[in-house]
């Protein structure tokens, strides 16, 4: 697809192959922030396949952000255990307090309002409020660094690329369904255009990316050498 005509065919390969995770609810069903805001702090450092479990967990033990916020931080640290970097689990909690003390239980709906919550950063705060609240931004974690280089062939390095990466992100933001089209990018990611072995065939960027035509996807993103 042409440039202006991405963001289409983005939102049309995900209603085809959509992936079901236990954070998504159907298609067309509004998202809950507090389950878009534990799984993706769940989703900072860990895959998805070993959040799903740890998602369920919480969810039957407190299934809003009220009853998270009035457990003890033992309680929550429990639970956590086998998930790693417990300093996720503790601004889980403070958090938790946060939006149950200042907020009267309702997650604040814009970025800038996120960001100042206990552990979510810029990537985090991007995707609830892409996803929950359907603004329009685009969090940027790996998997979508990864695409979008290769897409546009990026031969600026990372770190140093990452503001071109998110300018060039987010033109692939449809007018509408921002959270969809985020979610679309990181299922590209982690199914179609993975670091090795990309499966451009079926991927719905195929006949305009850049790094695919010239034969060095796997190339891609170029890092500065540690
Ligand atoms: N990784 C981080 N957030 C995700 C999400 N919402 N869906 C799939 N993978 C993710």
């Amino acid at each position: 697809p042409d440039r202006g005509e991405r963001p289409a065919a983005l939102l049309a390969w995900y209603d085809r192959h959509r992936r079901i995770l236990p954070w998504r609810p159907p298609a067309g069903v509004p998202a809950d922030p507090y389950a878009v805001w534990l799984s993706e702090i769940m989703l900072q450092q860990t895959t998805v396949r070993a959040v799903g479990p740890y998602f369920e967990k919480f969810m039957a033990r407190w299934p809003s952000v009220k009853a998270l916020g009035a457990a003890s931080l033992d309680d929550v640290l429990r639970m956590w255990a086998g998930l790693g970097y417990y300093s996720r689990a503790r601004n889980l909690h403070a958090c938790a307090v946060a939006v149950t003390r200042n907020h009267g239980g309702a997650f604040p709906d814009t970025e800038q309002g996120l960001r100042a919550l206990p552990g979510v950063g810029p990537y985090t705060a991007a995707a609830i409020a892409a996803i929950a609240f359907g603004r329009q931004t685009m969090p940027v974690d790996g998997n979508i660094e990864r695409v979008v280089s290769r897409l546009h062939a990026v031969e600026e390095e990372l770190p140093k690329a990452k503001p071109r990466i998110q300018e060039l992100a987010a033109t692939l933001l449809g007018p509408e369904r921002a959270g969809d089209s985020a979610q679309a990018l990181m299922d590209l990611g982690a199914t179609i255009c993975t670091p090795k072995k990309p499966a451009c065939a079926l991927c719905p960027f195929n006949d305009g990316c850049v790094a695919r035509l010239r034969g060095d996807a796997e190339t891609f993103p170029r890092k500065a050498p540690k």
